[in-house]
């Protein structure tokens, strides 16, 4: 496979319709604001666990411009040095800005990421993590904010809620990671430091572990409901 053959395979206006046609966001707008908080409070789970996932992968790779570029984007996750400013606590302002009752009463623990990262190999790993998860994450927050914007409390309460998690993840530097983790890639690929067919395992793996992940919060926020109600 040739490289720009390569990357077709990534077209991410694709995935985007992916997501539309499968997953169960266009019915947010009907959600109770209850379980919309609740759904939040489950993707900090991922906002939490992504700085952890990413030092992982930095400590297995081999020493190259992706290493360095992968270490950049973490410092970025955790506020390059300034903890308000890294990207947890950008997610807690959005829940607050919500009324999220409770922002740690994240009931979810599993975390399938953590045995693939420290135990596949490195292709498969840059595969998952940096071009997988990465890059998906944005997606799949895009389609999210696209309904999120239609749920009444948001329209109503459209000028208190903190967007800020969102702008630079749909619209700001997380692009522009997104043109530099494949230039990276690339040069990984060229020089034959990583096997492409491993990659793109790995990256069909993040897929599906989003799909997986997704359903498991939106059908988890249900029964929670259901049970303390
Ligand atoms: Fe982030």
């Amino acid at each position: 496979m040739n490289l720009s053959s390569f990357w077709t395979y990534f077209d991410e206006a694709k995935l985007t319709e992916e997501i539309l046609i499968n997953s169960q966001f266009s019915t947010i707008s009907e959600w109770s604001l209850e379980k919309l908080q609740r759904v939040s409070i489950n993707y900090r789970w991922l906002v939490k666990s992504h700085s952890n996932h990413l030092a992982l992968m930095v400590s297995r790779l081999p020493e190259s411009q992706f290493k360095s570029l992968i270490s950049e984007i973490l410092n970025d996750e955790q506020g390059n040095g300034r903890y308000e400013r890294s990207h947890l606590y950008l997610w807690d302002n959005f829940l607050r800005s919500i009324e999220v009752p409770d922002i740690s009463n994240n009931l979810i623990e599993l975390d399938p990421m953590l045995p693939l990262i420290n135990n596949s190999s490195i292709d498969f790993v840059i595969g998952l993590e940096g071009v997988g998860v990465e890059c998906i994450c944005a997606v799949y927050l895009e389609v999210f904010e696209h309904f999120l914007k239609q749920h009444p409390y948001v329209i109503e309460n459209k000028n208190k809620i903190d967007w800020e998690f969102f702008d630079i993840h749909v619209r700001g530097e997380d692009i522009h990671h997104k043109q530099m983790i494949r230039e990276a890639v690339e040069q990984l690929i060229s020089e034959k430091v990583i096997n492409p067919d491993l990659l793109l395992i790995g990256y069909n793996k993040a897929k599906q572990i989003w799909r997986d992940t997704w359903n498991l919060w939106l059908t988890s926020s249900e029964q929670e409901i259901l049970k303390v109600s």
